[in-house]
């Protein structure tokens, strides 16, 4: 860890440009000075605005709230400002990179109601090369000991109407839909992350970082506010609980940070961590037990129908199957073996009676201190499932016995899950309360040395960087629509969108790697991919657990197989070679474990060539290069297997010129000789 820089040096711009009675305006650059943000206040309303250059990108947006006992927006001074710089770099134990700069400004805002109450608030800012983060932080005060908040009226006024992917926040369960590309003015209420293609040379991603115990964020379009001489407003719109308040709090208490990361192009959005280090360090202190890798798991076998979760004659989570998949990840290098469907509870609609779950009690015909044996002998393990069908009270409940139990079982892993649209039959899963849930999950789990794989998630928002036994999330339609949705599946421009908009939250457990497309249950459904597209995803969406997703007969004799085994689930260094939003993306990513680099290229429907250059690669080094790419007749519709695999030699000089069939893709592994 490299600390270069303390709170102590004010190296940036700190312009007082006036002071009248009712309105203070303070400037804060970012440490390259590209960027400019302009706070104070305006007869009495705080406010921020950011420039990049002469470029607006948000002009003047009101903060504040309402809160149980009427408005806390207005009526404030400025009592003080702070000032300060940093600079350090970090290292993630897992993660698309190994060292992580973290290098803002920041200015914090001291207000104080000018008369009533006279209650306090600071509003801190920082500003870093590709974006800001802002949070309200309540001190501790009398007249502020508790306090509810109705609604966050924190404003983006967005100076244009910029093309948008977002998701609907209703009527979207588990943020689990297609985002669909339109004028942000003419959307509704939409759920962070939310991407904005400006133009050409300007992306932006709106979302937040550190909720942990505060409503999760979403966004209204308010009408054009003629006035400020912006397009769209955007507003601040809480998940309420199911009684109508947003948030209970108590000072002292800080918000999470609203987060804008501003890029000139939409690879630069994946390479940004500034919602990583918006969120505290890490915590655990010794974290050599939380081992990233890639696992396979009697999974896709129940979403075809082949299984059932509950016991009967097509039990999936059997001891002789469970054997089957341990000895098949052994022989392929496979560090997990998931099994859905081990503990009693699953008869019947699970998703209206979680309650019924037991997370220590396995079914007769699944016999979890054998198999645990039997996984270790192997030197493979077993990772746990806990569905709760949303039953998070059951589940706290059982929280300790249960990770207990997995501890016993030398369980490391464990997929949770909370398919049900309310917990607890009453409240969301992004209200303070689902967001309370998953924090106690994740820190008990800690305690236990247990890591996290969390399905039906509120949506991430970093907290792995103080956690990072949190691995992955869901929160993502992922490949389990290619199994059973109505619609046929995932179309093929799902990939190439999901990176740069729910991917900004943190990893995505999407669960590439189908092999066979085939499908009896649900005729006409199927990942809308080629064969190459499904490898080229392991690389593209970014999960340190990562599963094979397929059952384990139809990786038998594949030749493409060897790309998924290869293939490291946490990264030393992350590229972005090219990015277009919606239709194409190429990412290179360094091996956490070796000089090793690992490619994944996809397109959505259209055909292309993609030119790679290798110019990442250590100068002067050869490296042998294995390509898996779509064969010239490939085409996901009619097609979907022909795959070329080739081996050549490499170097940093050279280029690639990869064809990506219709809704395919290439991916590469390339070996330091
Ligand atoms: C939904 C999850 O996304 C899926 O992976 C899991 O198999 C089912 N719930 C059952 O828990």
């Amino acid at each position: 860890m490299n600390k270069l820089l303390t709170m102590a040096c004010v190296l940036f711009t700190f312009l007082f440009t006036s002071c009248i009675a009712s309105e203070k305006h303070y400037t804060l650059t970012s440490p390259n000075d590209n960027l400019i943000l302009e706070t104070g206040i305006i007869d009495g309303r705080p406010y921020y605005s950011i420039k990049r250059g002469n470029e607006k990108i948000i002009d003047t947006s009101f903060l504040g709230f309402t809160f149980a006992d009427g408005a806390f927006n207005n009526n404030f001074r400025v009592t003080g400002t702070n000032l300060s710089s940093f600079d350090e770099t970090w290292i993630q134990p897992w993660g698309e990179d190994i060292e992580v700069r973290n290098n803002y400004n920041e200015l914090i805002l001291n207000l104080q109601e000018l008369n009533g109450k006279k209650r306090k608030m600071s509003i801190i800012f920082r500003l870093f090369n590709d974006g800001a983060g802002f949070r309200y932080v309540f001190p501790e005060q009398k007249e502020l000991s508790d306090f509810v908040i109705m609604d966050e009226e924190t404003e983006y006024n967005l100076p244009f109407d910029a093309q948008a992917w977002t998701i609907p926040t209703n009527g979207t369960k588990y943020y689990e839909a297609l985002y669909t590309k339109s004028s942000m003015s003419a959307k509704d209420t939409v759920c962070t992350p939310v991407t904005l293609e400006v133009n050409d040379s300007l992306f932006i991603t709106l979302h937040e970082a550190n909720l942990t115990d505060y409503a999760g964020l979403n966004l209204r379009v308010k009408s054009h506010d003629h006035s400020l001489e912006s397009n769209v407003k955007l507003i601040t719109s809480l998940t309420p609980w199911s009684t109508g308040e947003k948030v209970f709090a108590a000072a002292p208490f800080a918000s999470p940070w609203r987060t804008i990361i501003i890029a000139d192009k939409p690879g630069d959005l994946l390479l940004s961590r500034l919602m990583l280090n918006l969120n505290d360090p890490c915590v655990i202190e010794d974290t050599s037990w939380i081992t990233p890798g890639r696992y396979i798991g009697i999974w896709w076998g129940m979403h075809m129908e082949k299984y059932t979760w509950h016991q009967g004659e097509k039990h999936g989570a059997t001891t002789e199957n469970t054997k089957r998949y341990i000895d098949f990840a052994a022989k392929h290098g496979f560090n997990g073996v998931l099994v859905e469907g081990w503990n009693l509870g699953w008869e019947g609609d699970w998703t209206a009676k979680g309650n019924e779950f037991s997370f220590t009690h396995s079914y007769p015909d699944y016999d979890m201190y054998y198999l645990a044996d039997y996984a270790k002998q192997k030197g493979v393990r077993l990772i746990g499932h806990h569905e709760t069908g949303g039953s998070a009270l059951n589940y706290e409940q059982q929280l300790d016995s249960a990770f207990a139990l997995c501890n016993e079982l030398d369980i490391q892993a464990v997929k949770t899950g909370y398919v049900n649209p309310m917990l607890d039959h009453k409240e969301l899963q992004h209200s303070q309360y689902g967001i309370r849930h998953y924090r106690k999950v994740v820190e008990t789990a800690a305690k236990y040395k247990i890591m996290i794989d969390n399905h039906e998630p509120a949506m991430p928002s970093g907290l792995q960087r103080t956690y990072p036994n949190l691995m992955t999330q869901e929160g993502v339609r992922g490949q389990e629509y290619n199994a059973w949705c109505p619609d046929g599946g995932n179309p093929p421009s799902h990939t190439c969108i999901i990176p740069f908009t729910r991917g900004l939250a943190g990893p995505m457990d999407f669960t590439p790697g189908i092999f066979n497309f085939s499908n009896t249950a649900y005729p006409g459904t199927r990942p809308q991919t080629t064969l190459a597209k499904q490898l080229a995803l392991s690389v593209i969406l970014f999960s340190p657990l990562q599963m094979a997703a397929d059952m384990i007969e139809n990786y038998e004799n594949q030749s493409a197989f060897s790309f998924i085994t290869s293939c490291p689930t946490t990264w030393s260094k992350t590229i972005v070679p090219h990015a277009k939003i919606g239709e194409y993306i190429a990412i290179a990513r360094k091996s956490r474990y070796s000089d090793d680099w690992f490619i994944g290229s996809i397109t959505a429907d259209e055909a292309r060539t993609m030119e790679l250059q290798l110019d990442f690669l250590d100068e002067n080094c050869s490296y042998k290069a294995t390509i898996y790419a779509d064969g010239k007749d490939a085409d996901y519709k009619n097609n979907p297997y022909s795959i070329n695999i080739e081996t050549i030699e490499v170097n940093a000089n050279n280029t690639l010129n990869l064809y990506l069939a219709p809704s395919g893709g290439a991916a590469i592994s390339i070996e330091k000789m």
